[in-house]
């Protein structure tokens, strides 16, 4: 059954559009503003979306903002580029035939917000990327592999485990699905560690480090949107939610950074569900 997903997956024609497939190998990373206004206009869609999230509430500047140029020059060029990435990876992931037990929204609540948490930590832009991907193999299980995707569904509501575990009983995971689009795709290294271990940072090799700051990321997301009330490190994996101060060790976070954070995930949380919302009202 292994065998026949991965080569369901191999003969996928999906594959990004040029303009996010540069910016996923890191080609795009440092354009500055004349380019970063002709990139997207040359794109009226786009544009489109660029401005009605823009004056969306997740940036707080409603009917302020009606061209590039006012965007770049109000929000920063920085949050320009990556709100571009946003709604590029977006457009092209928000498909709409998936498996009836999959969320759309929780999907791309938790990809936004990991994104912004993994900001947070390292003010890096790379690792907004990261995160806003980290669980691609999840939408294309999710799409075209809707059999396996359904079992494992199934299995973690039965048996009140995380998605995650159940993959595992199934015996495809959404990391195992990533390595091999990653691999497709000829990623760059460190974004192939961050999609094949963010469940297992130390087996990532030389990038431990980043690919550990997405493990962190995603953690605080998902006890973020759980609403636990406390999120304290602890000296091991007691479950799923729980942080490993190993972890915290591998990412270079000080506990006191990780507390920090946690304390600030309700508002990053509302900032992740202001983004999906304002990109699923522009599509
Ligand atoms: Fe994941
Ligand atoms: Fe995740």
């Amino acid at each position: 059954m292994i065998c026949q997903a991965r080569r369901r997956i191999a003969s996928l024609s999906w594959i990004p559009s040029p303009i996010l497939f540069e910016a996923l190998r890191g080609v795009r990373d440092e354009k500055g503003p004349e380019e970063i206004s002709i990139v997207i206009e040359k794109d009226p869609s786009l544009t489109s979306v660029v401005l009605k999230v823009s004056n969306s509430a997740f940036f707080g500047c409603r009917g302020k903002i009606d061209s590039i140029p006012r965007a770049i020059v109000t929000l920063g060029q920085k949050e320009v580029r990556l709100l571009i990435l946003s709604i590029l990876v977006h457009q092209q992931l928000n498909t709409r035939n998936t498996h009836p037990a999959f969320s759309m929204e929780r999907f791309w609540r938790h990809s936004f917000l990991t994104a912004l948490a993994a900001r947070e930590l390292t003010s890096s832009d790379a690792a907004y990327l990261h995160g806003l991907i980290h669980d691609i193999g999840l939408i294309v299980m999710a799409t075209f592999l809707q059999d396996l995707y359904g079992m494992a569904a199934q299995i973690a509501t039965e048996r009140d485990i995380s998605l995650y575990e159940a993959e595992t009983e199934v015996g495809l995971t959404h990391t195992a699905i990533s390595t091999w689009l990653g691999a497709r795709w000829c990623l760059p290294p460190v974004l192939r560690a961050a999609l094949s271990h963010h469940h297992e940072p130390e087996n990532a090799g030389a990038f431990q480090k980043e690919t550990a700051v997405i493990a962190v990321a995603d953690t605080l997301a998902r006890m973020a949107e759980k609403g636990k009330d406390a999120a304290r490190p602890s000296n091991g994996r007691q479950n799923d939610l729980s942080m490993d101060e190993t972890i915290l060790g591998l990412a270079h976070i000080p506990a006191r950074e990780y507390l920090s954070l946690w304390r600030r995930m309700p508002c990053l949380l509302e900032k992740a569900h202001s983004l999906w919302m304002a990109m699923e009202t522009s599509s």
